[in-house]
């Protein structure tokens, strides 16, 4: 009988998100790649939409392969009108969207400021900043009836760490995420959107292939940076979709609005 009670309760606590439907930006890759997977596995349908379009589709492949539900979009995050019909074939297929992780986002160039070539700035802006508003703003009108989360990826860069140089462009747009983040935390609680940002330390994934730094230009940034070892090792991006299926589901019901930063204490060393 004890263990008949605890198998149900198992599988109540276990499918947390049954029955939702999930946006995950970024979705074939890293962070975005292993939270969509939890997402699935406790129950939500989950789009994952993905500039690349192998990527994208091989990803939502993994997810059914594993019995969840998943599609995969090929989306570009800083095309509006991409990201709208990206999100309307979403809802066109499974109905209101209850959680959106918008979580694309790339390094980009890293250089100098006097160096920095202003189109290199506007590319990063626009995938990391834009991207985000793009993919908030078009799923508004799929949650403002029934509520959901909202989930946005920044970094401990621009939030907390401001000794990462050529990062300027980077760490500018994720400092734009936090502050967009707490504003449409307060201006969609009127929907019963709850909106958070994860600030993330440094992660195993393939962000390393959108990095481009200028090694030679970066040479001339000369303030010495202390040589302390970070504390904890990097992190694995199974760590982060842990902290966003709490942030998805309603564990965190009365959590709106904040920053949390996921990074094992490594920078507040
Ligand atoms: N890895 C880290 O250490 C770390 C630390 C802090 C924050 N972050 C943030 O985490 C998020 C995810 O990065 P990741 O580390 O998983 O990197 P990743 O490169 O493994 O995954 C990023 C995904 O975003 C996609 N993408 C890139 N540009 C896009 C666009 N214009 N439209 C749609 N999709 C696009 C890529 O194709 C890729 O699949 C980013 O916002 C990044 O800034 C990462």
């Amino acid at each position: 009988m004890k263990d008949h009670v605890h198998t149900n309760i198992q599988k109540e606590v276990m499918r947390v998100l049954a029955d939702k439907v999930a946006i995950v930006t970024g979705g074939a890759s890293g962070i975005g790649l292993a939270s969509a997977k939890r997402l699935a596995k406790e129950g939500a349908k989950v789009a994952l939409l993905d500039l690349n379009a192998d990527k994208v589709s091989e990803a939502a492949n993994q997810i059914r392969a594993e019995g969840g539900e998943a599609m995969g979009v090929q989306v570009d995050v800083s095309q509006t009108k991409a990201v709208q019909s990206a999100i309307e074939q979403v809802a066109g297929a499974w109905g209101d969207i209850d959680v959106v992780f918008a979580n694309a986002g790339v390094n980009g160039r890293l250089a100098p400021i006097e160096d920095f070539d202003p189109e290199e700035w506007d590319q990063t802006l626009s995938i990391n900043l834009k991207g985000t508003f793009l993919t908030v703003k078009h799923a508004i009108p799929y949650m403002k009836e029934n509520g959901g989360s909202m989930i946005i990826t920044s970094s401990v860069n621009g939030t907390r760490v401001f000794s990462n140089f050529g990062m300027t462009a980077y760490s500018a747009s994720k400092a734009g995420q936090l502050a967009f983040g707490k504003m449409a935390a307060l201006e969609l609680s009127n929907y019963h959107i709850r909106v958070n940002v994860i600030c993330p330390g440094a992660f195993e994934t393939s962000i390393g292939e959108r990095t481009y730094p200028n090694e030679e230009q970066l040479e001339n940034i000369r303030i010495p940076k202390g040589k302390a070892k970070m504390p904890t090792d990097p992190g694995k991006p199974e760590e982060v979709a842990d902290v966003v299926l709490f942030l998805a589901s309603d564990a965190s019901k009365h959590v709106s609005g904040t920053e949390l930063f996921v990074d094992g204490a490594q920078t507040l060393l």
